[in-house]
This record gives structure tokens, C-alpha cells and sequence, in this order.
């Protein structure tokens, strides 16, 4: 099978081969630190062999939990933030039909998600919406005690505790949590709800393969068999065994940070196919919390062609020139519709009569690539045969390979976030929760209140 390929020859006019091979030693130290947990964090770093570590049985339990959903109900309420959320919400949106609301005949219950903002608009409508359908809850929360997730979910387990009756709600609300900690873990053992288990060593954003993405995916109706196929490809492709030449994630994560130090501090995720969005984000959150500390790090942003080559193109043409780019291509698309030819081409695009709309998305993208590489912007090019379960599955091992090794190689621990709760702090303190006293009135001086 056609497997992920990695292209760097659009980074030499602005790094050097030998800089980038400069690497390899301090690549091979710091995959040994990740397979071996000697490394910053190795408390964290049970993902690195996760693929390969889930068994025929867990596979099975998890899509008889998904097939139970899928007969029970017609939507199921994904309730998570971060790493509780977007690898899911990533791999659904990239396998999911555009309009796959208006379609009548779908098999697997609609994947909403809910606990990823504060929005009282978007809890409402979803209410709303959620008054007159039959609805499961999965939430997904590794700490149990996140804001934003806990309020989605207080709101909507006693929506769903009235719609149907305490009991029944029971049976229809599933919990991917710690094994032993929080107050989500707690609940669901009060309450009986069926529960997945997030492992130890597995930090949000590495949990993809864990049931936080695996049971939502399931349930969504894609192949999770196919998805962990993926995974396991790419984690044998990235393995300490492998010469650093082969290893995509030790390429990837070695040229980045050659750039890096050479002044470009800002990469950015370009997709050509709009069912790649939230991949985006999810590799956004992925390498912004795991490197963006002690002052260093790459700041990852993410753009959608070739609509932003309307907007945020020129600034990638000709703005400052500190930024990278990063293009997830795919070779096939899942149609084939030709431009037909038009007697009075009065829109004069009869040069594209009898093309493929991807033979011209093709050549936007090869366009672009050397229009960007022109301007000064270097390109790293990712080429995947397909967007499917097992593509995407490769795709997201490999970052996060990746994401280990150049964390390591900029000198951080890219499994923590210390930085989150500084906002957390400050909100507690402004809604004067319990145990923040001093904060609160540290907080009212200083906005004169
Ligand atoms: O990557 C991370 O660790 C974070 O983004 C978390 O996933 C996010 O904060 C949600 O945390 P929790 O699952 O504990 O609710």
C-alpha cells in the first residue's frame, strides 16, 4: 500500500542538507529518551508505543459500545476540550460526507460536540436542537475537574435526566476519564455509567488512540481497525531501529527546527481540501502546547487554500519573512467531476474543458508552492494517497512523533502546559470560586473594582 511520504526539497534554498543532517545524533538521543521514558516528561510518554500496545478484545469493546450507541440513538453529544476533543473532531470532519446533515440516510448516530467553548448561544441551540432527538453523551475528561467540559456536561446531563428519567439517562452516557481520579471518575462510578479508561501516561493531545478518539470515531461509523492499522505503520516507519534518513517524524521534526534557527518562527499548516480543517487545529494544538514554553518555540497557525489565498496569501507572498509552510496533500479525492465545455465561454474557461475541479486544485497547489517558495517562504511538503481512516491514522502518529522529538530537540518538555492556568486562575478568581479568596481581591484592585 502507497504510504504518507515526506518532501523537503522546497526547505534547501533556506536551510542546508548538512544542517539538517547536523541532527541526526541528537534525533537518535532523543527518540532513545522517548522509547525509553528517560526524556523530560517520560511520565507522559505511554503513547509512543500505544499503537501497537491495543488488542483484538479492546477494539472489540469499544465498537460494541459504539454499535450500542448507534441502536439506542440518532445523535451522540461528544463533550471534551482540547486534547478531550479535536483529534476526534478532526478525524470525523476529514472522513464525513460535506453535507452530511442533509443526507437521509445515514447509519451511524450524527457526532455533535459540545464543552469546547463557553458559549451560551451554542449550548442553547444545541438544547434546542436536542429537545425533540433521541441522544447519547459521551464525555471526555482525563482530569475530570476541566470548566468547560464539566459545565457542557452538567447542562446536558440534566437536560437528558428530564427528557428520558434519571435511569434511562444512565445507560445513554459514557465517560472517558482517569482510572482512578476526578470528579468524573467518580460520578461515573457512583452512577454506573459505562466508562473507558484514559492510561496514566497518555497526555490529551497524544490521546488520539486512546478512547478518547477511538470511541467517538467508532461511533461515528469509521473503521478505528483501519485508523490504528495506520498508527502502527507509521510507529514501526519512526522506530529507534529505523536510520534517520527513513524516519519521516526525525526528517520533519530535524527540519523544522533548522528553520527555526533560521529565523522562522512561524510555521503554518496548509491543506487543499476543506474536510482537513480540524486536522489543522489539531496539530495546531499539538505543537503550540507542546513547544510554545520558556519563551522558544515555533508558533503554529493553520490555513485553508485556496480560500485563504484570498486573504492570508498575500501576507504569505509578502509580508515579514519569518514564516514556513507546511502542505498536507492528497493525491486522490473521493469523486471525479469534470469542467464541461460551454458553447459561448463567456467566462473564458474553456482551457479548462474536460479537466478534473482537482486537476486545477493540482496546479493551485504546485502554483502556490512555488510562488511561496519564491517569495521566501520554505516548504515542507506531506503527501498522503488518500484521506482515509488509515492515512489519517499514519498522519497522526507521525506528529506526534514528531512533536516528541523536536520539543527535545528545542530543549522543553513537550508533554506539560504549565501555561494554561494562568487564565484559569484568573477566571476563578473573578467568579470568586471557593479557595480563591486572596486572588479575588487581588484581582478586583488591580482592575480598580
Ligand atoms: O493536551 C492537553 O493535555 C490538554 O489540551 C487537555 O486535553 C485539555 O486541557 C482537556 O483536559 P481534560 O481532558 O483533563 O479535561
Amino acid at each position: 500500500m502507497a504510504e504518507l511520504k515526506l518532501d523537503i526539497s522546497n526547505v534547501f534554498p533556506f536551510v542546508t542538507k548538512e544542517i539538517i543532517s547536523g541532527y541526526k545524533k541528537d534525533v537518535k538521543q532523543h527518540l532513545e529518551s522517548l522509547h525509553n521514558k528517560t526524556g523530560p516528561g517520560s511520565e507522559m510518554t505511554g503513547w509512543v508505543d500505544l499503537p501497537s500496545r491495543i488488542t483484538e478484545d479492546y477494539v472489540d469493546k469499544i465498537e460494541k459500545t459504539a454499535d450500542e450507541l448507534s441502536d439506542m440513538v440518532d445523535i451522540v453529544v461528544v463533550i471534551g476540550i482540547g486534547g478531550s476533543f479535536l483529534g476526534a473532531k478532526a478525524i470525523i470532519h476529514a472522513i464525513s460526507h460535506n453535507f452530511e446533515y442533509l443526507i437521509e440516510k445515514k447509519k451511524a448516530p450524527f457526532i455533535l460536540f459540545a464543552g469546547q467553548n463557553i458559549g451560551e448561544d451554542y449550548l442553547s441551540e444545541l438544547i434546542e436542537v436536542l429537545n425533540h432527538k433521541k441522544y447519547a453523551i459521551i464525555v471526555i475528561s482525563k482530569s475530570g475537574t476541566t470548566t468547560e467540559p464539566a459545565i457542557a456536561f452538567r447542562i446536558l446531563k440534566n437536560h437528558l435526566e428530564r427528557q428520558i428519567g434519571v435511569k434511562e439517562a444512565g445507560k445513554r452516557i459514557i465517560a472517558i476519564t482517569d482510572q482512578k481520579k476526578g470528579a468524573l471518575r467518580i460520578l461515573a462510578d457512583q452512577r454506573g455509567y459505562t466508562s473507558f479508561v484514559i492510561p496514566e501516561d497518555v497526555g490529551g493531545r497524544y490521546s488520539v488512540l486512546a478512547p478518547v478518539g477511538l470511541l467517538p470515531v467508532a461511533t461515528a461509523g469509521l473503521s478505528i481497525r483501519k485508523f490504528i492499522d495506520g498508527a502502527r505503520t507509521m510507529e514501526k516507519r519512526t522506530g529507534l531501529d529505523v536510520p534517520f534518513e527513513d524516519n519521516p517524524s526525525a526528517i520533519y521534526a530535524s527540519t523544522r527546527n533548522a528553520l527555526y534557527r533560521a529565523g522562522k518562527n512561524i510555521e503554518i499548516l496548509a491543506n487543499y481540501n476543506n474536510k482537513l480543517i480540524f486536522l489543522s487545529e489539531w496539530w495546531k494544538q499539538l505543537y503550540g502546547e507542546s513547544e510554545g514554553k520558556e519563551h522558544k518555540g515555533i508558533f503554529p497557525a493553520s490555513v485553508n487554500f485556496t480560500a485563504d489565498l484570498h486573504s492570508m496569501g498575500q501576507y504569505i507572498q509578502e509580508g515579514t519573512r519569518n514564516l514556513f509552510e507546511i502542505v498536507i496533500s492528497a493525491t486522490h479525492t473521493d469523486h471525479t467531476l469534470i469542467i464541461p465545455d460551454d458553447e459561448d465561454n463567456l467566462d473564458q474557461l474553456n482551457f479548462l474543458s474536460g479537466k478534473r475541479i482537482d486537476d486545477v486544485n493540482k496546479m493551485a497547489e504546485l502554483g502556490t508552492i512555488l510562488a511561496h517558495v519564491d517569495g521566501g517562504v520554505p516548504n515542507i511538503r506531506i503527501v498522503i494517497p488518500e484521506i482515509n481512516e488509515y492515512h489519517l491514522g499514519e498522519l497522526i502518529y507521525f506528529f506526534e512523533k514528531a512533536c516528541g522529538i523536536s520539543g527535545y530537540l528545542l530543549g522543553i518538555n513537550p508533554f506539560n502546559q504549565p501555561g494554561v492556568e494562568a487564565y484559569k486562575k484568573n477566571m476563578f478568581a473573578l467568579l470568586e470560586k471557593p479557595g480563591f479568596e486572596e486572588e479575588t481581591k487581588k484581582i478586583w484592585q488591580r482592575i480598580g473594582r
